[in-house]
């Protein structure tokens, strides 16, 4: 009997055993290859990496940091090839400098590091016979966007007084995108990304709104205010208010201008992902990556025009201007729960409730109005966390990814884990959120009544709460639990093109590397789930994308390990000993040629 023939479709692989190699292992029968590594120049007249004698010059050239968020769009009329779009949520200066002093970095180390982050646009080309993707260097389409790349502000909150600064005092134009985590693509062939914990770059914060998005009150740990004063909040206070956003970016177009969109809400934007509703207008979903924070939904107002014109191109550039942004609020339905440490579950036997979407603000083409009393829309749409305390949103154990289900329309909330759940002082557990310390993390499943995006109600589920399956807290949609791997700590979700839910990993508190998990989402197999790779030492899984013939992940982070540095390494990935590690996209297929899982 061939191993895993029974399993769902798309997820009949032999699943890997949890590990600790250091090494990105695949399912028996399956092959890989390193796409594109950190520092491989991508861009025209970018030198080869070389990471004894890097400078800010070649880094903006070649292909960043820490990759999270992957996309891969069409690209007609060059056969074989796609656009990769990825982001470089931020750098690990240990572990890209040698001797790298944390107290007194240099100049150029900063650049460096300014460079490193941001997004990444790099066409590539897929083998004829296998799954194996290669980057095509000094491809016209290729581009880097970095800390320092002009950015247009629109929405409702460009050129308000928050966001006006001594460099710009038109609020409108801001320099560079900071610690894009995860992402989307639009249905009009863009990509979405979300600025997150953009907190950590600020320095010398002191007001009230600072506290609340976590802004450091003294020095900042890169130490990057003492080379460009907007990042000292004593001397730029509102430079802080223009990043936290959803960037949008024109992969078709390398001379267009990027932007930060206002009217889905400022705060650490894990990602966003889209869908339409049924008239063509777009809907946002977006999650708020902090302990005891929220999730939120933006329906646009504007049609989508369907084709590729640069007339519906450029309309559809301003869909996410005009609509209204919410924040979810869920109720339990069971009496009581008990669930930690014993095992037993709700009252009435399932995690699960209603919920509803609470208006914050709308924008029109008119101007904006503000559905929170004491604030105004310019507030709600800069201070968005207040807003969400205001109206009594529901505290999450830290929403990560957000996506709808392309083959169903149910939305599964990626919940990453929650140390502080149910503790001395903080929120107490509730039925969305159910373990007390939570270190495992849970995916809910939303059904927004009649399926419809824009519906302002919603039906929830607990669809997996996640953990060794030996735990009995833990709940695979129902599945029997001796046949699921275990899973900690999700992050990152896709799908496949059989509408099963791809869950990436990223901090497994179960003693083994984070991986990548298919699990069934329908039929008699779901909650069915498979561990399809691990990672190597250190690294977190970002990306994933599905396709039918190739698994792409992005390995971020390998090597982020404490006391670990360039000279004392805690993995050599990708390259082998003697080389510095590179967080780096690898693409993974079958040997055979068929297809992912069939
Ligand atoms: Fe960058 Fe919420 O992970
Ligand atoms: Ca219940
Ligand atoms: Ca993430
Ligand atoms: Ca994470």
């Amino acid at each position: 009997k061939k191993p895993g023939a029974k399993a769902a479709r798309g997820l009949r692989f032999e699943p890997v055993a949890p590990n600790t190699h250091d090494a990105v292992t695949v399912p028996a029968g399956y092959e890989q290859n390193v796409v594109i590594r950190w520092g491989e120049p991508i861009l025209r007249g970018a030198p080869a990496f070389d990471p004894e004698n890097q400078s800010a010059k070649a880094q903006a050239g070649q292909f960043g940091y820490n990759c999270d968020f992957l996309s891969l769009l069409p690209l007609p009329g060059e056969h074989g090839r796609q656009i990769l779009v990825a982001n470089h949520e931020y750098t690990d200066e240990v572990l890209m400098f040698r001797g790298y002093d944390a107290a007194n970095p240099t100049r150029e180390q900063v650049e460096i590091a300014w460079a490193a982050h941001g997004l990444a646009a790099v066409v590539v080309e897929g083998d004829r016979r296998t799954g194996k993707l290669v980057a095509v260097p000094r491809h016209p389409l290729n581009r880097r966007v970095t800390a320092t790349t002009e950015f247009r502000v629109t929405g409702p909150a460009a050129g308000s007084d928050l966001l006006k600064t001594s460099a710009d005092p038109t609020g409108r134009k801001v320099l560079g995108t900071l610690n894009n985590c995860s992402g989307g693509t639009t249905p009009w062939g863009t990509t979405l990304h979300g600025e997150e914990n953009f907190n950590q770059y600020f320095a010398n914060a002191s007001r009230p709104t600072d506290a609340r998005y976590g802004l450091p009150t003294g020095a900042s740990e890169r130490k990057w205010e003492r080379f460009d004063k907007r990042f000292d909040v004593a001397q730029e206070p509102n430079e802080p208010h223009r990043f936290g956003y959803v960037v949008e970016f024109d992969p078709y177009d390398p001379t267009s201008t990027p932007r930060k969109h206002t009217a889905l809400g400022r705060f650490k934007h894990e990602g966003a992902t889209v869908r339409l509703t049924d008239d063509g207008r777009p809907v946002v979903y977006t999650g708020d990556d902090e302990r005891f924070d929220y999730f939120y939904k933006f329906v646009g107002s504007k049609r989508m025009m369907k084709g590729q014109s640069r007339a519906a191109r450029e309309h559809n550039l301003s869909l996410l201007d005009e609509g209204t942004l919410y924040v979810a609020k869920l109720t339990g339905d069971s009496p009581a729960i008990e669930i930690d440490g014993t095992g037993k579950l709700p009252s009435d036997g399932e995690f699960d409730g209603s919920g509803e979407w609470i208006p914050l603000a709308t924008a029109t083409a008119k101007g904006a109005v503000s559905h929170v009393e004491g604030m105004t829309a310019e507030e709600v749409f800069v201070f968005t966390r207040l807003a969400g305390d205001k109206v009594g949103a529901t505290k999450m154990d830290r929403p990560e990814d957000i996506e709808p289900n392309p083959a169903t329309g149910k939305v599964y909330v990626a919940l990453t884990n929650n140390s502080r759940r149910g503790t001395t002082g903080n929120a107490p557990v509730d039925e969305a959120n159910p373990r007390i310390g939570n270190k495992h993390g849970q995916v809910l499943e939303l059904t927004e009544r009649w399926n419809r995006a824009d519906s302002t109600r919603f039906a929830w589920t607990l669809f997996l709460v996640a953990g060794d399956p030996a735990d009995p807290s833990t709940y695979f949609a129902g599945f029997p639990k001796d046949q699921v791997s275990p899973i900690s700590c999700p992050d990152n979700v896709a799908f496949d093109p059989h509408g099963n839910l791809w869950i990436s990993t990223d901090g497994n508190a179960l003693g083994t590397h984070d991986g990548l998990f298919g699990v069934a989402t329908r039929g008699d197999r779901r909650g069915e789930l498979k561990q399809f790779l691990t990672m190597p030492n250190g690294a977190e899984t970002c990306g994933p994308i599905v396709q039918d013939r190739r698994v792409l992940v992005a390995v971020q982070h390998p090597g982020e390990i404490d006391g670990a540095t360039v000279d004392n390494p805690a993995s050599v990935w990708p390259d082998g000993p003697g080389k510095i590690v590179r967080p780096a996209v690898v693409a993974v297929w079958r040997a055979d040629g068929r297809d992912i899982g069939v």
